[in-house]
């Protein structure tokens, strides 16, 4: 059953597109840092070009709150996008307005436009019908690339598609078939992979997951909080105290899923959060008072692996340790790697996405190696949840 319209369902020839891309891209004094959102448009927008559309990008960059903040201007998006399209982009002085519908009249069909950030106006945040339709006048096919923006319900990512016939782009559409195949419609058995410091951000992901998966995996400093309401020391680990109620209806709820969770057995402990720094492997029940737990040990390292071997799918979300901090990367570069072996060997279906843990797999060197790491990060995690991100809604009342 057909879900929501494609590029293919849309006659594009000669007709101005307006894209949603998120090429909200993480920058430094002016240059970006990682360019993987702008890559990923490519395939949407050279399939436009080829289709005779014209091709114009809207998008934010950062939190401006409806302030123009010369800063979060998409200057250095458009020179890095011409660079990887290798032909000229323009960017409008504005998103909206006289002088913006000018600038795209005047450029010619082949050149692709970029609109400058939208949340330089309020109205695209409070998804004001008006600014939305001062959008759409700038086109007459709408189509949404940017399912990491999906989960707000924003002028250019909702609003917008009340008004214009709508489609999801090439990048939206793998985005979804690959979380429908990890969540809705998967191979069993499916563990779940929740690393991260804070169960307080994560406990609708976990209380969803309990639900959907065979096996929780805990990791990260969460584990810590699971392990103290399991009545054992976590000597001087990073934990929420105030969460072990929290923990122990998700573990009920676990039970009455059939879902087993599954924390570390033993650790790597350190005495200060530092690179390189000396630590030991202790069991967990025996960490020293005075020591943190940075990483998950061997052995549970170990069983893992085992896990890993009997599941068909994975989602992974969050590190296992504090991976930032060499070498307690070891058990998420480990189980990494072995989930990537096993995704080439085409046993195991396994998508991740969301928060750090992109930067996790790159730091592994799995980040093409898996089914599909999404660059999402707060869309990600809300579709973790089980919620409906409004994005995707409004489209699947689109189709033609
Ligand atoms: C992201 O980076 O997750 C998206 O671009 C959404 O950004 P936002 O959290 O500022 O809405």
């Amino acid at each position: 059953m057909k879900l929501f319209n494609s590029i293919d369902d849309l006659d594009l020839d000669g007709k101005r597109v307006l894209i949603r891309a998120d090429l909200n891209v993480p920058m430094q004094k002016g240059q970006i840092l990682d360019a993987t959102r702008l890559n990923r448009i490519v395939p949407t927008l050279t399939d436009l070009l080829g289709r005779g559309a014209k091709v114009i990008l809207m998008s934010h960059l950062g939190r401006p709150e409806g302030c123009v903040v010369p800063e979060l201007s998409l200057k250095p998006v458009r020179g890095a996008l011409e660079k990887i399209l290798k032909k000229p982009v323009i960017l409008t002085t504005d998103c909206i307005g006289q002088n913006t519908i000018e600038q795209i009249k005047n450029t010619p069909q082949d050149i692709v436009v970029i609109l400058e950030n939208l949340r330089f106006h309020r109205g695209e945040q409070a998804n004001d019908p008006k600014f939305a339709q001062e959008l759409a006048k700038l086109g007459e096919i709408y189509i949404n690339d940017a399912f990491s923006c999906a989960h707000r319900a924003h002028a250019s990512t909702e609003g917008i598609a009340k008004i214009l016939p709508a489609a999801v782009g090439r990048l939206m559409q793998s985005e979804l078939n690959a979380l429908s195949a990890a969540l809705e419609n998967p191979e069993h058995p499916v563990g779940a992979i929740v690393g991260g410091a804070k169960i307080s951000t994560k406990l609708t992901v976990l209380g969803n997951l309990v639900n959907k998966v065979d096996k929780l995996i805990i990791g990260g400093a969460m584990a810590n909080t699971f392990l103290l309401a399991e009545g054992f020391s976590v000597g001087n680990s990073f934990c929420e105290k105030n969460m072990l109620s929290e923990v122990h209806s998700i573990q009920a709820e676990a039970h009455r899923c059939n879902c087993q969770i599954i924390l570390p057995k033993d650790a790597i402990v350190t005495d200060c959060l530092v690179e390189g720094r000396r630590n030991e492997i202790y069991s967990v029940g025996f960490i020293p008072e005075d020591k943190m737990i940075v990483d998950i040990g061997p052995e549970s390292i170990k069983r893992l692996i085992d896990d890993l071997l009997q599941l068909k799918t994975i989602v992974w979300n969050g590190p296992l340790g504090a991976f930032e901090y060499k070498p307690f990367d070891n058990a998420t570069n480990i189980i990494a790697q072995e989930a990537a072996r096993l995704t080439i060997k085409k046993d195991l279906v396994s998508i991740a996405g969301g928060g750090d843990t992109m930067s996790a797999l790159i730091n592994a060197g799995v980040q093409d190696k898996f089914s599909y790491v999404s660059s999402a990060g707060g869309a990600f995690l809300e579709w973790m949840e089980g919620k409906d991100l409004p994005g995707v809604a409004i489209l699947r009342t689109k189709i033609n």
